[in-house]
Formats: C-alpha cells, structure tokens, sequence
C-alpha cells in the first residue's frame, strides 16, 4: 500500500470507526455533551439520528468508552433481536450467568434483581443500541419496558438509541406514541462543512503519521466536500483511493484529475457529482423556457 510512500504508520482513511482517530467536530462534539447531559441527568430515552456514514458508531464507541467507568454498559451493535433475544443479550452484557432453562419471566426478574444490586452499588445500566431503525416493533416495545423499571427516585436502565433516519419515520407511527413521549433528549447528526471537511482530513492524516505539506490542496478539499456532501465516510473512500493513485504516479500531493477519476469511480460520490452536472444545464433551460414564456405574454 502506500504506507511507506507517504511515511504513514497506520491507514489514514480506513473505514472502520476507531475512536483513536476520534477528531473533535462541533456535530460529534456537540452530540456527546448531549448525551452526557441526558445520561447523567438519569433521562429514560436519548436518541440521536444521521445519515450513513455520519459517525453514529464512532460517537457510540466513543461514549462507552467515557461512560463505562460511571455506568454498566450494554452494547447492542447488531438490532436484528427480537424480544427475547434482546433479554438474552442484555443479561449476557450484564454478565448474568443463568441456565438454558430460563423462562422468559425468570430471565427479566433476574435482570431486575441484578439492575437493583447495581442501584445499590450507585451504578446504572444503560443499553446503547446502534442501528436502531433495524430493531423489531416488539423490540422496541420490549425496550420501553425495561425503562419502566426504577426505583423511588431514579431508573434503573437508560436507552440510548443509534438510527437512520429511517428511525425517526419509523418513531412517528401512532403505536409508538408512548415510546416517543419518553424520548427526553434527542440529537440530529449533520453532515461536516468546507471547513470541518479541511479540519477532518487534516486531522487523519496526522494521527496517521503524516508530517509532510499538504496532500489534499484547498481546490481538492473543495471538490472533495462537493463530491462527499460533507459525509464522513464517503471522506474516507475518496481520500484513500486518491491517495493511492498519488502513491502510483510517485507523487505526495493528489492532483485535480486523480481525484475526478476518483469520484467518477465511486458510485455514492457521483450522485452528487452527476445530478450537479445535470441540474445546472437543467435548470438553465428552464430559466429560458420561462423567459421565452413571459416574452410570449408580453406580445
Ligand atoms: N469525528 C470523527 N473523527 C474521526 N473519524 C470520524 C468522525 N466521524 C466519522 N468518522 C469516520 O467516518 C466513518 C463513518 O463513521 P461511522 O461508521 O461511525 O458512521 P455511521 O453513522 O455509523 O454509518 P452507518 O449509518 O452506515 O452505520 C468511520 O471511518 C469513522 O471513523
Ligand atoms: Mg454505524
């Protein structure tokens, strides 16, 4: 790879969201003190929605990693469970140890039981579940139950959901009505500007090793931006393959027409580029039809 080319000690765009390339973005930033503040405040239900690729796993990674001393975490990365899985996963992340031959009822009243004892100690429980648009109603339902259970003054389990936007459709039918009542704080991901597109590339390549002069010019930070929608992970494949064809031609800086072959190469980042390309010769002729329209109406 280019690795050794650039002097790089670990890939600088890797798709794999690794907290120790976690760069401060006012969004990332500011979604994590929203979820200290609600998680913290003891809210039943916190939600954040964004777009593929936003950084919803990395922020989620990034929080059990800052929560996990204050609280017991339970992870849910895959939300394909249905209820009683979903019970299964929660007592096995609570490192309950039960026989096979636990029934359902028994299951939660040893969840309970271990909740209490966890109270006792001043610890909470929170379940962070990812990908949450693809949790079952019965799922969803069954994750409201568990944040029924509390003592006098405080819950014993919190909720912190991970979705699509898919999620928030999904949250706006009428069955979910007392689930979406008890969403205390919710935060909406946005996608990256010009400038924190600039500070995130930046900011990669440097934890990646990287102390030469810029590999990504202003011009090519600009095409870059365009052509990513501001949407990290889309950053992340344009920036490795362009570096790679930098790597080929021998060069340290990536040039404006590796990074065209670049997006013309990858599918998600042509939408941008295309419907660009086509809504401007689009939108010209539409002025004119309408200006041959008025000048009719004037004759
Ligand atoms: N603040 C950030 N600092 C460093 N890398 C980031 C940041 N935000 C996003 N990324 C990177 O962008 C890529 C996509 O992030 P991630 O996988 O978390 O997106 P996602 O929202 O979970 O996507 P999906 O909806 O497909 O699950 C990852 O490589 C991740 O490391
Ligand atoms: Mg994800």
């Amino acid at each position: 790879m280019y690795l050794q080319h650039f002097g790089l000690s670990k890939a600088p765009f890797s798709l794999t969201p690794n907290t120790s390339f976690f760069f401060g973005l006012a969004p990332h930033v500011e979604a994590l003190q929203v979820l200290h503040t609600a998680l913290t405040g003891g809210e039943g239900f916190i939600k954040v929605v964004g777009e593929v690729g936003t950084g919803k796993t990395l922020i989620c990674r990034k929080l059990l990693n800052d929560m996990s001393h204050q609280f017991a975490c339970v992870y849910l990365p895959n939300p394909y469970l249905s209820p009683q899985e979903l019970r299964w996963a929660v007592a096995c992340e609570l490192g309950l140890e039960y026989t096979s031959s636990v029934d359902q009822q028994q299951l939660i009243q040893l969840i309970q039981s271990k909740l209490l004892s966890l109270a006792e100690q001043n610890k909470r429980a929170i379940i962070v579940v990812d990908e949450a648009q693809a949790l079952p109603d019965e799922s969803l339902e069954a994750l409201r139950l568990f944040t029924n259970l509390e003592t006098e003054t405080s819950k014993l389990v919190q909720v912190v959901l991970f979705g699509q936007p898919e999620l928030d459709l999904r949250l706006k039918q009428d069955k979910f009505r007392q689930l979406r009542q008890r969403i205390g704080f919710s935060y909406q991901l946005r996608a990256l500007s010009r400038a924190e597109v600039a500070g995130y590339v930046e900011h990669r390549l440097k934890v990646a090793g990287w102390r030469g002069d810029k590999v990504f010019d202003d011009g090519r930070i600009g095409t870059l931006f365009k052509a990513s929608r501001g949407i990290p992970r889309l950053v992340n494949v344009l920036c490795h393959k362009a570096m790679m064809l930098a790597y080929g031609s021998g060069t340290q800086r990536v040039s404006a027409k590796q990074l065209q072959m670049v997006i013309d190469d990858t599918e998600d980042a042509q939408l941008s580029h295309w419907s660009l390309r086509l809504a401007l010769p689009a939108m010209a002729l539409l002025i004119a039809a309408g200006y041959l329209a008025w000048q009719e109406l004037m004759l």
